[in-house]
């Protein structure tokens, strides 16, 4: 069976050309080791705030690599460049408000500020798409508030059987649906 694949997105002007350091990309990779039993490999970007690019990146990782799950990182406030919800909105068949809203719910209680994140998830094709805002504290604040359900949801779309280490964080999945397929 091919290797389980997930992408990492990391969306700035300012990383992607330098000026600083990548941090939330590795933040989401640490996150998923963590989370994950199962084996799988991990597929990184580094691009600008640019809506074309970032379209482009997340149908090259479901397409031409398989990824079943992307992980977005910045971009999702309100300033003029924050394109990355528009450009996760145009390349999914299926929004599932029920991520963000979730995600925006738990954020409030660390920052009030996290109503500015207008983060979405979709899926497309065979993957889910979940934006975070980005800020590298933020990155395990939201994928705690929403991962148990990941799982689940890419078993729904035909994806992977992904396993979680429950110590870390349990993957909710129906009693009809617990066993790999
Ligand atoms: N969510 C969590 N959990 N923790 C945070 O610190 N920061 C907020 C918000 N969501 C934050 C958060 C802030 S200050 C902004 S501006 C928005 O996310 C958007 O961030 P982004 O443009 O880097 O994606």
């Amino acid at each position: 069976m091919e290797k389980i694949k997930i992408g990492f997105v990391t969306v700035s002007d300012r990383a992607s050309s330098g000026v600083y350091e990548d941090l939330g990309g590795p933040a989401m990779q640490q996150w998923i080791s963590q989370a994950l039993t199962c084996e799988w490999q991990p597929v990184a970007k580094l691009i600008p705030d640019e809506q074309a690019v970032i379209e482009q990146t997340l149908i090259e990782l479901v397409e031409q690599q398989g990824c079943c799950l992307i992980l977005t990182t910045g971009g999702t406030g309100p300033s003029k460049r924050d394109v990355t919800p528009e450009a996760t909105i145009a390349v999914c068949d299926k929004v599932l408000d029920g991520f963000a809203e979730q995600m925006r719910a738990v954020s409030l209680k660390y920052v009030p500020t996290a109503i500015l994140s207008r983060q979405v998830a979709g899926t497309r094709a065979e993957c889910l798409i979940i934006n975070l805002p980005g800020k590298p504290s933020a990155i395990g604040e939201c994928l705690e508030a929403v991962f148990p359900a990941v799982p689940y949801c890419i078993d729904l779309i035909d994806g992977p059987f992904l396993e979680t280490d429950e110590t870390f964080v349990k993957a909710f999945r129906p009693k009809h649906a617990k066993q790999k397929a």
